[in-house]
């Protein structure tokens, strides 16, 4: 099941894959009963769940059109917006699928992280922040999970192609991710030959976090 606040995206990506169960359903990642009804709307459909990946996000001075606003002016629609979306909405996630999780004694959680969490961003400070917060999020969800057989794991990518412009990202092998390229790490971690992997931070990035002289 695909999950996003824009209908319009969701159900035309729901359709367009390739396995003919796919169902596309609509929620604001902020709202909790959205969320709730969501998880139970899964599991009306499909009976269990196996696999969650929080992967609804994005850096708040992009999505809101905040330009080159410096922090010290955000207003505080932007923060909470940064924050939500990307830290609240994946908390509330986890919350929600944790109890089937359990109950199934078996589930893999997987948090998109950024390598923002790691750098810092000057341009994006809630979004890091909160990317960050994915990391920690995710070693406490392992943690409650792992009595369970659940496991939980953040992948943090390096610029990825779903957008044109993140081509223009500096990385040490030159050039972005594919989008495949960062789903192929996700199936890993979520099959069984990822079962001794929990609670870690798997970065995707082309050696953009090495550091060191250019
Ligand atoms: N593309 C990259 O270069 C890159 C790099 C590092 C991390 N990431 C992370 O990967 C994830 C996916 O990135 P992407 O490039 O596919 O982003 P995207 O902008 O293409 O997709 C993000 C989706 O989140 C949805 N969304 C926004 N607010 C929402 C809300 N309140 N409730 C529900 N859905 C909401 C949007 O409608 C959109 O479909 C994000 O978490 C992003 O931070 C992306």
């Amino acid at each position: 099941m695909l999950v996003d606040a824009d209908r319009t995206a969701v159900e035309a990506a729901a359709s367009a894959l390739p396995v003919g169960r796919a169902m596309a359903a609509v929620a604001d990642v902020r709202r909790w009963n959205e969320v709730e009804q969501a998880v139970a709307a899964a599991l009306a459909r499909f009976g269990r769940i196996d696999w969650m990946i929080n992967s609804a996000g994005g850096a708040e001075h992009r999505v809101l059109g905040l330009g080159a606003t410096p922090f010290h002016a955000y207003p505080p629609e932007a923060i909470d917006w940064g924050l939500d979306v990307n830290l609240k909405g994946a908390v509330y996630f986890c919350r929600a699928v944790l109890p089937t999780m359990i109950g199934q004694k078996r589930g893999v959680i997987i948090n998109l992280g950024s390598v923002s969490g790691l750098e810092g961003s000057a341009s994006a400070v809630c979004y890091s922040a909160a990317k960050s917060g994915l990391i920690g999020l995710t070693k406490s969800i392992a943690l409650c999970g792992a009595p369970h057989g659940v496991r939980a794991c953040c992948v943090s990518p390096g610029p990825v192609l779903t957008r044109p412009g993140m081509a223009a990202m500096r990385t040490r092998l030159g050039r972005a991710a594919t989008p495949d390229e960062v789903v192929d790490l996700i199936l890993y971690l979520c099959s069984s030959r990822a079962a001794f992997i929990t609670g870690s931070n798997h970065v995707i990035d082309g050696g953009r976090v090495c550091g060191g002289p250019d």
